[in-house]
């Protein structure tokens, strides 16, 4: 059969507004910023500390001088924030070291208000890696209680905002710690505070890495018992309600890449400031793609938080900060 040679009478021709550059810029509809980007960092005791984590290659556990610098660094790379786990030296039944006023976090937190005011200083409050046992909170047998756990944790909160935290982040996924969290910190005069929750944080395989950055894999079981299942949407916006109605200022998805429907239907229907972790797997699958020459990993990692940032993201927490933030730079 013939091909016939004219043009096809087409009214429609989506690709004219794709032939340059200039063009797709004008039209994108999604725009990331280094403004939205969080920088997670792992802080241990010590000093010139810089320990590799394996799994997570650029990632590294850090003295508080060395965060110093790596904050410094992010910063003048146009990362904004940084959001601080610690690595106690000592663990016990209870997680205690996790509101010692002397621990690596609290210590990192006025160390980084001292020499970079202006970073934003966020802290993730949980037990995981301050408990022997690896569990988010305080054991009955092989039980988490919860209500008990939930003191603890507001202890701990309090300790990070006496430090001179900005916004603590509680990551636990315990009932009702964020409205105790938010009267601890009101009554000890910390009422302009913000917590940013982790919401709607799902049971994932993807934290393993994490997990040997910051030495919290629990020693037995799994956490089930309080992190959402990941076949659940209808729940985590059940999650994200009862979050905001006990005080939480920022609702977090917690992991992004297999969440992005979570993180639009959260946006959606409450229009509250969003935040979304791209967590330590998803760092660590693109790596190892990308070190097996199997992908492009600066336009992998683009088009990663790009899509965070579609689905609804207004915050994006990352172990990649730092390159996006440069990259969005040169592009300029
Ligand atoms: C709990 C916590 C975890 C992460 C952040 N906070 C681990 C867990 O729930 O087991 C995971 C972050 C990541 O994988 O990058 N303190």
């Amino acid at each position: 059969m013939a091909v016939n040679p004219r043009s096809l009478d087409l009214v429609h021709r989506p690709r004219r507004l794709r032939r340059s550059a200039a063009i797709r810029g004008m039209v994108r509809e999604t725009r990331l910023s280094a403004e939205m980007l969080v920088l997670p960092l792992f802080v241990c005791s010590g000093e010139g500390q810089r320990r590799e984590v394996s799994s997570m290659p650029g990632v590294h556990q850090l003295s508080v001088d060395e965060i110093v610098k790596e904050a410094r660094a992010a910063k003048e790379d146009g990362v904004p924030g940084v959001l601080l786990f610690g690595l106690p030296d000592q663990k016990d039944e209870r997680g205690d070291a996790a509101w010692d006023p002397e621990g690596p976090v609290q210590s990192a937190v006025r160390a980084l208000k001292k020499e970079l005011p202006d970073l934003l200083v966020i802290t993730d409050v949980c037990l995981c890696e301050y408990t022997s046992h690896g569990h988010c909170g305080l054991l009955a047998g092989e039980e988490i209680l919860n209500d008990e756990s939930v003191e603890q944790l507001a202890r701990v909160a309090l300790s990070h905002v006496a430090a001179g935290a900005d916004i603590v982040a509680p990551s636990d996924m315990l009932d009702g710690r964020v409205g105790r969290i938010r009267e601890v910190l009101d009554q000890a005069g910390f009422a302009s505070i913000a917590i940013m929750s982790y919401a709607a944080k799902y049971c994932s395989a993807f934290y393993a890495p994490f997990r040997d950055a910051a030495d919290s894999a629990p020693a037995f079981g799994d956490r089930r018992s309080h992190q959402m299942d990941p076949a659940n949407v209808e729940e985590a916006l059940r999650e994200v309600e009862l979050d905001l109605a006990e005080g939480a200022d920022i609702v977090m998805v917690k992991p992004a890449m297999t969440y992005l429907d979570v993180i639009a239907r959260v946006k959606s229907e409450f229009g509250v400031p969003t935040a979304a972790y791209h967590v330590s797997g998803e760092y660590a699958m693109l790596k190892a793609a990308a070190r097996n020459g199997w992908i492009d990993e600066p336009r992998a990692m683009m088009e990663t938080l790009t899509a965070i940032r579609r689905a609804g993201a207004d915050i994006i927490v990352t172990y990649y900060a730092r390159d996006a933030a440069r990259t969005l730079r040169s592009a300029r």
